[in-house]
């Protein structure tokens, strides 16, 4: 299968509040980012990998990573979308309208293979695209003005928007081009594809494959690696 992966990484990490933006925090003997992109390599068909950075971003070229075949880097944007945007721009020339791209937030480590290979499978030959969700498990409690639970509010259709998310070439960078002239504010690519009235498919995943927002979050990241034998 025809695949691109971009990976958005041209965030600074405000909510963690570490020195250093998170994709590049060690985790488990390896750095977020590096953790984030190694079960997106080596698959059949996977036609490059385009990393969206920081203007000033001296980090990611000091990375082996940086110089695997295939590997290469542009410049990111204002919000999470202007990054993803720039790599659908900066790979134009060589993608095809009908070519997978998958995005995946390099703050996300704990991405396994196994969800990557359900990914692909599941989207197959479909026109539109898809992305990994996982239904919630919790009671959802919405809070009044005074952060007292007013009602209880139902579950059962709804999902937590993970990544990858696989979409064809042409149906996202339209999608994302569009948002963008209607100063639309997206979060992710299923969002700005929704606009456009289509229906992305939710692909069951693990919800081990959190992304790093707080401090908390990266030793969660490192007990779900290390229980996988990382660090042995
Ligand atoms: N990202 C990006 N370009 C931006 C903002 C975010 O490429 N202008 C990337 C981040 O690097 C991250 C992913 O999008 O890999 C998810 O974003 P988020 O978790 O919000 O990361 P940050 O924006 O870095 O964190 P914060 O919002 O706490 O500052
Ligand atoms: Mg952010």
């Amino acid at each position: 299968m025809r695949h691109w992966v971009i990976v958005p990484a041209a965030g600074s990490g405000r909510r963690l509040g570490a020195d250093v933006p998170k994709q590049y925090l060690p985790l488990a003997g390896r750095l977020v980012i590096e953790w984030a992109i190694e079960p997106l390599l080596g698959r059949d068909g996977l036609l490059g990998i385009c990393v969206a950075l920081a203007a000033d971003d001296r980090r990611f070229a000091q990375l082996p990573l940086s110089r695997h075949p295939g590997v290469e880097a542009c410049a990111g944007g204002r919000e999470r979308s202007d990054s993803v945007l720039r790599a659908l721009r900066a790979i134009e020339s060589r993608a095809a309208a009908e070519d997978w791209v998958l995005v995946h937030d390099a703050a996300r480590p704990c991405l396994e293979r196994a969800d990557v290979d359900a990914l692909l499978a599941a989207v197959g030959a479909d026109p539109v695209g898809g992305l990994l969700a996982t239904p919630l498990a919790d009671t959802l409690k919405h809070a009044d003005d005074a952060v007292r639970s007013d009602r209880t509010v139902a579950r059962e259709d709804l999902w937590r928007a993970l990544t990858p998310q696989a979409f064809r070439y042409g149906v996202l960078r339209e999608a994302l081009e569009r948002a963008e002239a209607e100063g639309a504010a997206i979060t992710d690519e299923a969002a700005a594809v929704e606009r456009r009235g289509l229906r992305p498919m939710l692909v069951d995943g693990r919800p081990e494959n959190l992304k790093i927002t707080r401090p908390r979050d990266l030793e969660l990241a490192a007990a779900i690696l290390m229980a996988r034998g990382a660090g042995e």
